[in-house]
């Protein structure tokens, strides 16, 4: 059994989204969540099998799912997806960028396609899933009442907000990711009651991308880095995303929700705690004492 919601259960009562990436990790969590809580969920992915074990997993709790197959690097696939998906739920208010991919690979051994395949997945994917569902996220779109406007919720990542070592493709990739979250919150939340948000996750345990990222050995030193000292969970960037779903993020457009534990923040702490308490009294207490090179007072 996964940690209980502090949402209430009808948080989200009514709601239709679809979910990209929504068969596996993370995406298969907000799904999850997003089920509990109300919402009719449709899952985009490219393989059938997890597409189809995800939704039966779904539905054994209750949740009204479907799966869906598509590549959102192919806009066929975007629109078809979407057009079932409205079919099926009448309408659309939440789409989650969630697909997503990733390797590690140092700049020299990246080929420009490697390079242009995750700027594909993640960045062009995810505009593209935005601009096919406009039409169905609008207020007054199809299925939709007049004042009832959308959300997307891209999920991106911390890497761009300094520099990542081997993953130089989705540091620029998710940068534009939430250049584009920005730019449509911009222009779509004015003239289509859009908003447009993102989640930043940083290491959230049992995900593909931590499989894939960072090996078991590497664990403990990633969350040595923590200021909070432990891995996310996936439950936590469910409930971000609940969060900014719900009523509770009516007014939040534009933003990207870091999810983190502080880890973009952190830097190795290089002198003692108690260590800077006796330095910096002494330093003080010297420099009172001895103002070497220190303007007389009047010039202050
Ligand atoms: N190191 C270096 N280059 C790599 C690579 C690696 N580990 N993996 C793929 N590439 C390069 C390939 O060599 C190829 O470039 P080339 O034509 O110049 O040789 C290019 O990337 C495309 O590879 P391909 O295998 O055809 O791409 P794909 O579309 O089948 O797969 C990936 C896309 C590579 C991103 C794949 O890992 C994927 O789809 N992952 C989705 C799931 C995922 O990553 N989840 C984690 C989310 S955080």
């Amino acid at each position: 059994m996964g940690r209980s919601s502090p949402f209430k259960v009808e948080a989200l009562k009514g709601k239709v989204a679809l979910i990209t990436g929504g068969a596996s990790g993370i995406g298969f969590e907000i799904a999850t969540q997003f089920g509990l809580h109300g919402a009719a969920v449709a899952l985009m992915g490219r393989r059938s099998h997890v597409l189809q074990a995800a939704v039966e997993a779904l539905r054994s709790q209750g949740i009204q799912a479907i799966g869906l197959e598509g590549d959102v690097r192919r806009q066929a696939d975007a629109a078809r997806v979407l057009e079932a998906t409205v079919k099926r739920f009448r309408k659309l208010d939440i789409l989650i960028n969630g697909a997503a991919g990733n390797f590690l690979a140092s700049p020299e051994d990246l080929s420009p396609n490697g390079f242009r395949t995750v700027i594909d997945i993640d960045t062009v994917g995810t505009y593209t899933m935005c601009h096919e569902s406009l039409k169905y996220l609008k207020a007054g779109g199809l299925g939709k009442a007049p004042s009832e406007g959308g959300l997307i919720l891209n999920i991106s990542a911390t890497l761009h907000y300094t520099a990542a070592w081997y993953q130089i493709n989705v540091s620029a990739a998710k940068a534009a990711v939430d250049s584009i979250t920005r730019g449509l919150a911009l222009e779509w939340g004015t003239d289509y009651d859009i908003r447009v948000n993102g989640i930043a996750p940083g290491p959230i345990a049992a995900t593909p991308g931590m499989r894939k990222l960072a090996p078991e050995e590497m664990k403990s030193r990633i969350r040595d880095d923590i200021p909070l000292f432990k891995l996310g969970d996936k439950w936590d960037i469910a409930m971000a995303a609940i969060y900014m779903a719900s009523d509770a993020g009516k007014y939040i457009n534009g933003a990207t929700l870091i999810v983190d534990g502080g880890l973009w923040l952190s830097h190795p702490r290089i002198i003692p705690k108690e260590e800077v308490k006796q330095l910096s009294r002494l330093v003080e207490t010297k420099s009172r004492k001895d103002p070497v090179g220190m303007p007389p007072k009047s010039k202050l």
